[in-house]
């Protein structure tokens, strides 16, 4: 099936697939020494130390670095080749990587393409990507941590609870200059009442907090608000939904932060328990002890967290937004 892809899935019912097992197998991306290549890496969410072991031997095994200065840290390209080419891509459009990437094609060079968070996330690697397949070049992604796994960490919060939420919503507010497909706004996805992590929304924070008020989060859903997190300068804030917009102004969040709204990212104890690690539930590799079978319903505080005002040191409301502080953070 490889080579097919201007078939349509509609054109393959009933043809020659028929006898053949479904799905096209992708071949792993072949990135090898000597060969003009580019590879993605995502470079984490800030610190030098939350990059992949893979991105990093990309890294410094490249011949050219091409990193956005502005959104990635210097340390994450600090091990490199001595006579590795390092290009700021903070201030280059597209086309300005062409003759980077033909080089690279032409004298098989090794190119890290470093990308904040994880590459698959707002990174525009599609383009990108169809560029360097254009011009001939191997092509691979190299993933990371994301902006959304970097705040749930930085709050010890599990974002799929059971029976709080089992779904996340990644997006980022409509409105703003880059269009958004119909259909994907802040208030639909939030009907849901699941958990959302929003990106590149912080600037506009009265009407994001408007638009997941209109979806039917309840005003005292929690929010967890990361600024630059896993960076020296970090802020993390807890607030209520009602508070979400005060709490950003009030710490002047207008950039490089990270929404994660829910009931699911609220402090304090969920009184949930997984099937997984219950001790009555049986699966491939245990079996059920027949004594502990309980129920594993749904508890009150369960009920409780979406619309109680923020638990435990969190609940005072007398600021807009609690710092998170952490032995050694410094705020
Ligand atoms: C162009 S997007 C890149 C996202 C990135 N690919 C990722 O996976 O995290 C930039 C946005 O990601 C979020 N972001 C990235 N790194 C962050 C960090 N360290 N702390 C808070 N938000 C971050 C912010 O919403 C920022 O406006």
């Amino acid at each position: 099936m490889s080579g097919k892809q201007s078939v349509t899935p509609e054109a393959r019912v009933g043809d020659d697939l028929a006898d053949a097992a479904p799905g096209e197998v992708v071949p792993a991306p072949a990135v090898g020494a000597g060969q003009g290549s580019v590879v993605f890496v995502g470079a984490g969410p800030g610190a030098g130390d939350l990059i992949t072991l893979r991105g990093a031997r990309v890294i410094a095994a490249a011949d050219i670095i091409v990193w956005a200065s502005s959104l990635v840290s210097p340390e994450v390209i600090a091990e490199r080749r001595a006579e590795a080419e390092v290009i700021d891509s903070a201030s280059a459009p597209l086309e300005a990587l062409v003759p980077v990437y033909t080089r690279a094609r032409d004298e098989g060079l090794l190119v890290a393409r470093v990308h904040t968070g994880d590459p698959s996330l707002y990174g525009a690697i599609a383009e990108q990507r169809d560029l360097c397949e254009r011009l001939g070049l191997a092509v691979q992604v190299v993933p990371g941590v994301s902006a959304f796994s970097a705040a749930a960490a930085r709050v010890g919060a599990e974002l799929t609870v059971p029976q709080v939420s089992q779904s996340l919503t990644i997006t980022r507010l409509e409105g703003g200059r880059t269009p958004m497909p119909p259909g994907e706004t802040i208030a639909s996805f939030a009907s849901h009442g699941a958990t959302m992590a929003i990106y590149l929304s912080a600037a506009r924070n009265k009407a994001l907090q408007d638009a997941l008020l209109a979806g039917g989060y309840p005003p005292q859903t929690p929010c967890v608000v990361g600024y630059a997190v896993s960076w020296p300068e970090e802020m993390v804030l807890r607030c209520p939904l009602a508070q979400l917009s005060a709490t950003m102004r009030a710490h002047k969040l207008w950039k490089h932060t990270i929404v994660l709204v829910g009931p699911a990212v609220g402090a304090g104890p969920t009184g949930t328990r997984s099937h997984l690690y219950h001790p009555g539930f049986r699966h491939e590799y245990r079996d059920a002890d027949p004594a502990v079978a309980a129920p594993l319903g749904v508890p009150e505080t369960v009920s409780q967290r979406a619309g109680q005002p923020v638990t435990g040191r969190h609940s005072d409301g007398a600021v807009a937004g609690t710092p998170e502080v952490q032995p050694g953070d410094k705020q």
